[in-house]
């Protein structure tokens, strides 16, 4: 079985090097890949914002299955025009997609489907954001619409703050873009959680939970990035929980698209707060979130009857997905990124790095590459994020020390790591 794989970071690689864990031994493409992923499998090039430039990578590959990690090409429409040619392809057509492109559609659709979520109204004017703020109580959540590469919601402290940052996503002074509209939220307190479920349409099924870190500073400070750390654990969750959040978020979420004739195939990110009112949605994603993904994936059983992402995505992307598709190994996982200084703001790239093999030679230690390239025979920095380094441990604490040891032993110039992913876990409970 061959199996192109659309993409360029840790996610990407975490995605690549877990269908090779496959017993069917797929041959595995992936584009455009980086050092990393090129290590494991054959990388080609492709224009990631160019639906022809994508298009004509999978025709010349003629993958028995196509597997889409970012989001753009989800909403350049790259599964709608694949299918029309009769390609298998695990990830939502465009208006599916809908559901993490417009947070507008999101919202509303939330609000159609009684899902449980935040206070909200969408704004296309000043008139509108000024009638609607006199709804909100501070601190107020104003959001882009559309996609915005994490920069687009702004919690506000006052109304003034929140009317200039709404006026601004609108004129396209904040993102570079004009966004159709806003979308004003009440703010919400408690512990975030991110529960991914397949879905081939009608069928659901979750995946670990996790969490993920998504300021640049230690304590959650700073300005928000694509993320710097995830953990994931069995008791992030208590079962019972997730079939409650598969009962009344993530199914009604799947049944509600199909009654609305836009079926969702792929990966359904619900992004979730636990408040004292009961977990909220305060975001889905149509994809697998990075860095989640690099720590739930090597949590994934491969074993017995067991067989592992790759059946698990083509069995979603035929239509045909199981409930007990895949099993997980009790052991935690920590994710934490290597970062190029000066993130997620301006940064320098080129810079070598150093203590890789003798990563590869630690138990329990996979390092995923973000942003990486070659150069001269050697590995050198190519992005913001640089490395998601991923470890399993018999206890949250021992993955934490494994993932940190093989941080430390990595070296690059410039190169910084927020040093408390799950520290709060582990203050909480003992493990
Ligand atoms: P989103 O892109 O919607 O997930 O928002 C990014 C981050 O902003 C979330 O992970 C939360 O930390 C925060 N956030 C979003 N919506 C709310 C809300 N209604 N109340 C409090 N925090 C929020
Ligand atoms: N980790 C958050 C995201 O992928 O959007």
């Amino acid at each position: 079985m061959k199996v192109l794989v659309i993409g360029s970071g840790g996610r990407e690689h975490a995605l690549v090097w877990s269908i090779l864990q496959s017993p069917a031994a797929p041959e595995v493409v992936c584009a455009p890949g980086n050092a990393g992923i090129a290590a494991i499998a054959r990388c080609v090039p492709v224009d990631i914002k160019d639906l022809s430039s994508l298009l004509s990578v999978t025709m010349a590959e003629q993958p028995d299955l196509t597997v889409i990690g970012p989001e753009l090409p989800l909403s350049l429409g790259l599964v709608d025009e694949l299918t029309l040619r009769g390609y298998r392809v695990f990830g939502p057509t465009r208006a599916a997609a809908m559901l993490e492109t417009s947070k507008a559609f999101a919202k509303q659709f939330m609000q159609r489907h009684n899902l449980p979520t935040a206070g909200y109204a969408v704004c296309h004017s000043l008139e509108e954001i000024d009638e609607a703020l006199t709804h909100f109580t501070t601190p107020v959540v104003v959001k882009a619409d559309g996609l915005a590469a994490g920069k687009g919601v702004a919690i506000c402290d006052s109304k003034e703050i929140a009317r200039t940052a709404a006026q601004e996503m609108l004129n396209g002074r904040l993102l570079g873009s004009r966004q159709p509209a806003v979308v004003l939220e009440e703010f919400l307190t408690g512990d975030e959680v991110s529960l991914l479920v397949l879905s081939d349409g009608e069928r659901v099924l979750p995946l670990a939970p996790a969490r993920d870190y998504k300021r640049i500073g230690e304590n959650n400070t700073g300005p928000n990035t694509g993320g710097m750390g995830a953990y994931s654990t069995n008791t992030l969750l208590e079962p019972e929980m997730v079939d409650w959040l598969v009962a009344h978020i993530a199914q009604p979420a799947i049944d509600g698209m199909a009654a609305e004739g836009t079926p969702f195939r792929g990966v359904l990110y619900c992004g979730l707060m636990m408040t004292a009112r009961g977990p909220m949605l305060l975001e889905f994603n149509a994809r697998f979130g990075d860095p989640e993904t690099e720590a739930i994936l090597p949590r994934i059983e491969v074993r017995g009857e067991h067989r592992g992402l790759l059946e698990a995505l083509d069995a979603a992307a035929a239509g045909r997905l199981a409930s007990d598709q895949l099993a997980w190994k009790r052991q935690p996982s920590i994710t934490v990124i290597a970062a190029s200084a000066g993130y997620p703001g301006s940064f320098s790239a080129g810079h070598p790095i150093t203590g890789l093999d003798e990563v590869a030679r630690m138990e329990d230690v996979v390092v995923f590459h973000a942003g990486t390239a070659r150069s001269e025979g050697a590995v050198v920095t190519s992005g913001g994020r640089v490395l998601a380094v991923t470890a399993l441990g018999e206890t949250l604490r021992q993955a934490q020390q494994r993932a940190y040891a093989a941080i430390d032993a990595i070296q690059f110039q410039g190169k910084y790591c927020r040093r408390d992913i799950a520290r709060q876990s582990l203050e909480d409970v003992t493990l």
